[in-house]
Order: structure tokens, then C-alpha cells, then sequence
């Protein structure tokens, strides 16, 4: 009689922090399961992730998970942030990447006198089709993972439409033009909610490599979303026929007690003390995430509207953030005069206990969709000013869905700063929390045992074990 082998999975993560966290909470989640897990980085984040923890104290903690690394195709000393790394990803990831993983599930294979042995199920982050190409020619059952919320990857599917409709690429005189042509998303959005890229012109090599992975993801056996049925329904039951089975897990949260909590950047737990300090519901959390550049004019923008609405602020700014002529620009002088008084500026914070802290009230953020369910699941309203991707749906979803925060799309100006500052934390607060806090309730009901995101987790563990048998 063939016996069942101890279940196998490889994670891919896309290389870039709001994938590599929420993947790697999961390959957490199905090593507690009893799974071997191999989760493989880019060298470099590899690289990262270890300066950033201690290794042998989490190998102790999960000795059936192993770290491994595969590279990006660029040299050791060029640059690896911001948006223009992630552009080039986008570009030559796939024929960089997909030998060195051949390589990798080869040797996995040779493995002898080990209890891994080859995986029985990849899980392939739904911006790299290419595992999805290796799995096939290995014969591996193979699982999408997509980061993004439902409704965007829902608009997703519709991209190709619309550029034949000849609504992309969006133009600013149609901006509040509604979209009706997404069934389900009626009356939610408007020209100016869809993706980032539905900006750029036709045949941008961006735009066409979103349609082609959002086509290559219905090969995968079947899809991962953060997200629960509760918070999006209309989009996952319209997803539900293009996939086997979908199984909808989040909010993931990082364990608190993880000493690997996926972070690439080193975390100042200094602004904890600083909130510890703080009165209750006092202060306003800022944070664009890891992709995001501002200008200097935004940035002081921003800076003026805060400071004039009179409210202490905890603000995210890393090293890159501000965009120069030639590169990185400086942090405004201004900044460090004016926050001496009432607010406390850090480099990277460790963001869920920064959403979790009594003191914090509101989050100014740029709605990329792991920010937005930890901020749904902390019961924190949101101001929203959305950039890249995915997060144009997320914020029209955070104003006009579950209306658990304002959109503050495509301005930034000192006086709308001000004003929703004001709203967030003091004029609207009241009706703003009503429907933050039934939010809150339902993301984490969907957790609890018994909950429909812990169902489908339970699911999906018995669907790999049964891969393995
Ligand atoms: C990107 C896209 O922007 C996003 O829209 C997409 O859904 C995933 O990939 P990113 O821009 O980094 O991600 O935003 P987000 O999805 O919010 O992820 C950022 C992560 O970094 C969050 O999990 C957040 O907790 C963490 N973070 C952010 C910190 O730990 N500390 C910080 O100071 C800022």
C-alpha cells in the first residue's frame, strides 16, 4: 500500500514587502498544521529577512521550515526599492527566476536521507505565473495566492474589456464617469477607482503584464485571498466560477509572538513608547507602506494640512519616500520643527501594534490591502490616499462600502488634509465608528473557530494533505 507522505509546500512569494508578509503568515499557519514548508525569497530579501531576526530561535520554533532563495536577475550592489525595482520585476522576473526554481525543485527531488523530499504543492503568488508554468511541467499541483483584495482582482478580469471599450486608458476629463460594465461593482465605481494602470496608455508593457498574470492565475488549481466572505461577497461570488475552489483566510495577522513577522525593514519601537505617552484615541497614524513615493511639495502638503488641524501624528517615513530631482529627496526641515510639540516621526513602525495602541484614533494611509484589513481588523477609520495597483478600489471599498473611512483620492492639498483630519478624528467621528467598529467585529469573527475564514483555512490544509496521499 503507497503511504501518505508528511505534506510538502513550497511558497513563492512576489518579492516586494505587502506580498512576502501575508505569505509568509501563511506558510506560518501550515507549518503549525504539521507541514514541511519551504519558503522561497529573492537573495536579497532573503538576505534582509535574516538581518532583521534571529534565525536559529525561529528554526527552533519551526523546525519543519526551511528558508531558501532563488535570484532576481540583477546585480548584488543595484538598488532593490521603490517603485522602479518593482517595474523592472515586473519586466524580467519571470525569465530571471523560473531556471533557479527548476533548479531548487530538482534538488529537492536529489534530496536523499531528508524527510522533505519534493514538494507536494506549490503555492505561487498571483504576480508569478511562472510558478504556475513549472509546476505544470513538473506535475505539481500548484495553488494562486493573490494579495489584493477580491473587488480589484474582480476588476482585474475586466481590463481587457474596458481597454476594448476604449474607457483606458483613463483620461481627466472622464475621471467620474461610472463604470458599469463589472457586474456585481454597479454603483460602486467610478473611472477613477480602477487600478493605477488603468491610467497608463494602451500596451503600456505594465498594464499588459497585469492581464496576462490575472489570465494565468485560472490555471492554478485554485486561489488564496486575504479577505473574507463577510467584507466582500459580491466580488468572491462573482470570482467563484473562473477557480475550483477559492478559500478566503484572512485577515492574516502576524503573530505577535513571531520573531519572523516578514518585515524587510528595520522596525523603530521607539514610536511605542512614544504612543504609550499619548492620551487615548489621540493621535493620528500615517503610513504610505513600502511602494509609495511623495514629492516634497505633497509631503509639505501633508505636513501643513496635519499640523493646522491641531492632532498629534505618529508618521511613517522611510528613507525613500520622498522623490528628489535626481533620486531620494530630503525630509523637509519643516517636518522636524513642527513635530516636536506633537508628533513623533519614525523610519518603519511596527504597524499592527501601532493599529492595536489605545492611543491611535485614525490611519492616514495609501489603502495598499494589507494595511487596509489590519486597520479594518483594529477597528481604526481611515483617511485614504491611494497610489498604486490595487489600492484605488480599496479606498472607493473603505468609503463607500463598508464606510469605514474617507477617500482622499488624486488631491493632497493642506486644506482637504486638514478637513478630513478633523472629520476622522472629531467632527464625523461618531457615525464614522459605527460602521468601523461592525467591521471590525465581522473581520474578526471570520478568524474565530467556527468563523468562514477559519473554515476555509481548515479546508484548504485538508485539500493539500489529500494532494499529498
Ligand atoms: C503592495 C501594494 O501597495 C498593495 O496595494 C498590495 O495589496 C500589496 O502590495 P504595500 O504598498 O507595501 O504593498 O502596502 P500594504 O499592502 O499595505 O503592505 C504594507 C505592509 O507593511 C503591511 O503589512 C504593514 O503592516 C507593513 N508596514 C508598513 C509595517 O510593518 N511598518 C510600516 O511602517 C509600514
Amino acid at each position: 500500500m503507497e503511504q501518505t507522505r508528511v505534506p510538502h509546500v513550497l511558497l513563492l512569494p512576489f518579492p516586494a514587502q505587502g506580498h512576502i508578509k501575508p505569505m509568509l503568515i501563511l506558510a506560518e499557519l501550515l507549518s503549525h498544521a504539521g507541514f514541511q514548508v519551504t519558503f522561497v525569497n529573492t537573495d536579497h530579501n532573503h538576505d534582509s529577512l535574516l538581518r532583521r531576526t534571529d534565525i536559529t530561535a525561529f528554526c527552533k520554533r519551526f523546525p519543519n521550515f526551511l528558508f531558501s532563495s532563488i535570484p532576481d536577475g540583477l546585480p548584488s550592489d543595484h538598488p532593490r526599492s521603490g517603485i522602479q525595482y518593482i517595474r523592472y520585476l515586473f519586466g524580467s522576473i519571470k525569465e530571471a527566476s523560473k531556471p533557479a526554481l527548476c533548479q531548487l525543485l530538482i534538488s529537492l527531488k536529489e534530496e536523499t536521507g531528508s524527510q522533505r523530499g519534493p514538494p507536494t504543492c506549490i503555492i505561487t503568488d498571483g504576480l508569478m505565473s511562472y510558478g504556475i508554468d513549472v509546476a505544470e511541467e513538473l506535475q505539481i499541483p500548484v495553488i494562486a495566492f493573490r494579495t489584493c483584495s477580491a473587488y480589484c482582482l474582480w476588476v482585474y478580469f475586466h481590463i481587457s474589456k474596458l481597454v476594448g471599450e476604449g474607457e483606458i486608458p483613463v483620461s481627466d476629463e472622464n475621471l467620474d464617469k461610472p463604470v458599469a460594465c463589472i457586474s456585481g461593482l454597479e454603483n460602486v465605481l467610478r473611472l477613477r477607482d480602477l487600478p493605477s494602470i488603468c491610467r497608463y496608455p494602451k500596451g503600456n508593457p505594465v498594464l499588459q503584464f497585469f492581464i496576462g498574470e490575472t489570465t494565468a492565475l485560472t490555471r492554478a488549481s485554485a486561489l488564496i485571498l486575504n479577505t473574507s466572505h463577510e467584507i466582500e461577497r459580491p466580488a468572491i461570488s462573482k470570482l467563484g466560477p473562473l477557480f475550483t475552489n477559492i478559500y478566503t483566510i484572512g485577515p492574516l495577522r502576524a503573530s505577535p509572538s513571531d520573531s519572523f513577522n516578514g518585515v524587510l525593514l528595520q522596525e523603530d519601537r521607539s514610536c511605542m513608547t512614544w504612543l504609550d505617552s499619548q492620551p487615548s484615541r489621540s493621535v493620528l497614524y500615517i503610513s504610505f507602506g513600502s511602494l509609495v513615493i511623495l514629492t516634497r511639495d505633497q509631503i509639505l502638503e501633508f505636513w501643513h494640512g496635519i499640523v493646522n488641524s491641531g492632532k498629534r501624528f505618529l508618521w511613517v517615513i522611510r528613507s525613500d519616500l520622498i522623490i528628489g530631482e535626481s533620486g531620494t529627496g530630503t525630509v523637509p526641515v519643516e517636518l522636524d520643527q513642527g513635530t516636536e510639540e506633537r508628533g513623533c516621526i519614525v523610519g518603519w513602525a511596527p504597524q499592527e501594534e501601532v493599529l492595536g495602541h489605545p492611543a491611535v484614533a485614525g490611519f492616514l494611509t495609501h489603502s495598499g490591502w494589507n494595511s487596509t484589513m489590519e486597520s479594518m481588523v483594529a477597528g481604526v477609520p481611515m483617511i485614504c490616499w491611494p497610489q498604486l495597483a490595487d489600492q484605488q478600489v480599496n479606498s472607493r471599498g473603505v468609503s463607500e462600502v463598508w464606510k469605514n473611512g474617507f477617500d482622499m483620492k488624486d488631491t493632497c492639498d493642506r486644506s482637504t488634509v486638514e478637513k478630513l483630519v478633523r472629520d476622522l478624528m472629531e467632527d464625523k467621528r461618531e457615525e464614522i465608528m459605527e460602521s468601523t467598529d461592525k467591521i471590525a467585529k465581522m473581520a474578526r469573527e471570520a478568524v474565530k473557530e467556527g468563523g468562514s475564514s477559519y473554515t476555509n483555512l481548515e479546508k484548504l490544509i485538508e485539500d493539500i494533505k489529500s494532494m499529498a496521499s
